[in-house]
């Protein structure tokens, strides 16, 4: 306990010292911020918009089945920089040839469309935000190959933005003294602004370099939770070991931060009757105390938190407060509400809910320093 207590003070020791520390001038923003231009890849958290194509709204006649409010577009404009979705193999409406598309479980029961089509929304908003590095996670349902993928990120035109990897297994992990992944200015320099995993991937470095198998360079808590106190930061997948052999291996974490709604027939859907608190800074199951859970045993940051329905909560409050970014420059702001059909829409502006977020930001870091310090 002793030593959980102190790596816990420490690790919010230096996150205050980096809110003291004069910020860094930089001309341009990186993913929304002139403060993290010289961060290392790995070293930022990256809100993730889980199941990003599954819209719960009136394009889906508002789908139980759907994880977000907003489409991948808007996502990426408000500052989600991780996109995941399901990849399977189905066909062509016209032609019924064999054709990749974004399905949530089955392609009988919640077909997004191509996945060529998904590619193109993304590429189009890389080239019209040239200072913004997108991470993509591909959940490769039916095991399509590495050329297979490849032909399809070519007919979207995006494989040119892939970042390429020194090696196909992962660097060690930057900390104070040592950077390995680049920085997300130099990746913006170079154009290499995409960087895509797929579950699960045998490496192809000849045919599709960029495309890396996820376990090879993550781990992640278990994802399937139904009850708000059941969230940890263990590592589930690839392997049940510790946190401390995951990062040796230099794998970053992913901390899934959803929560499930159990149906009948063990069907489960995103539970958005309880999405404000899911999303919310502090509480029974909140995405920023389960972030700071997971910070303090890891003594390092996520590098990628995934949600549903993003705009809630705000997560990206959340997210900002990690990667101590003040002033998020060059953001879509929308609606932090639930919306339900028939639902009015609540009072609480944005402005306000980030004031009282940035409020409730300082008392829970210095509760729960003083919680941590009585341990
Ligand atoms: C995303 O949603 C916005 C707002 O509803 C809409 O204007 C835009 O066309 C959509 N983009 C795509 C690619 O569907
Ligand atoms: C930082 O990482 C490098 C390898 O990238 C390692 O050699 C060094 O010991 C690490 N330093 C600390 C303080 O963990
Ligand atoms: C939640 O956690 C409690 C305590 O560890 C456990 O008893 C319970 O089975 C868990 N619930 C689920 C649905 O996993």
């Amino acid at each position: 306990m002793h030593s959980y207590a102190i790596a816990a003070v420490s690790f919010f020791l230096s996150t205050l010292h980096a809110y003291t520390l004069p910020p860094r001038q930089e001309d341009r923003a990186c993913n929304n911020s002139p403060l993290i231009c010289s961060k290392p890849y790995d070293t930022v958290t990256h809100l993730g918009a889980h199941d990003s194509p599954f819209l719960r709204d009136s394009s889906t006649k508002f789908s139980s089945f759907g994880n977000q409010y907003f489409n991948t577009s808007i996502q990426l404009s408000a500052g989600v920089r991780l996109l995941t979705t399901q990849v399977h193999a189905s066909s062509n409406a016209k032609t019924g040839e064999r054709e990749l598309h974004v399905c949530h479980s089955s392609c009988a029961l919640f077909d997004a469309g191509p996945l060529s089509k998904w590619l193109l929304e993304i590429r189009n908003w890389l080239d019209g935000n040239p200072n913004e590095v997108v991470t993509l996670v591909l959940v490769n349902m039916n095991g399509v190959d590495a050329r297979e993928l490849e032909g399809v990120y070519s007919q979207a035109d995006i494989a040119h933005y892939g970042y390429i990897p020194f090696d196909s297994r992962p660097p060690p992990l930057s900390n104070q003294t040592k950077s390995s992944w680049p920085t997300l200015g130099k990746m913006i320099d170079d154009g290499s602004r995409l960087v895509s995993f797929v579950q699960p991937l045998r490496h192809d470095r000849e045919n599709a370099p960029y495309l890396l198998d996820q376990f090879t360079f993550m781990y992640e808590n278990p994802y399937d939770v139904t009850e708000p106190g059941n969230f940890t930061c263990l590592p589930d997948r690839p392997v049940k070991k510790s946190i401390a052999e995951m990062q040796e291996s230099g794998r970053m974490f992913l901390m899934n931060h959803m929560l499930y709604w159990k149906q009948a027939f063990g069907i489960e859907v995103p539970d958005h009757r309880n999405i404000e608190t899911t999303n919310a800074w502090e509480g029974e199951g909140a995405l920023g105390k389960h972030m700071i859970q997971c910070g303090t045993v890891a003594k390092k940051q996520p590098t990628f938190v995934l949600v549903d329905f993003f705009n809630v909560g705000p997560a990206i409050a959340s997210v900002d407060t990690f990667n101590k970014v003040h002033r998020p420059v060059g953001r879509l702001s929308v609606t932090g509400d639930v919306l339900e059909p028939g639902m009015g829409k609540k009072k609480a502006s944005n402005a306000a809910r980030a004031r009282a977020g940035r409020t409730a930001v300082w008392t829970a870091i210095f509760s729960t320093i003083i919680v941590v310090l009585v341990l």
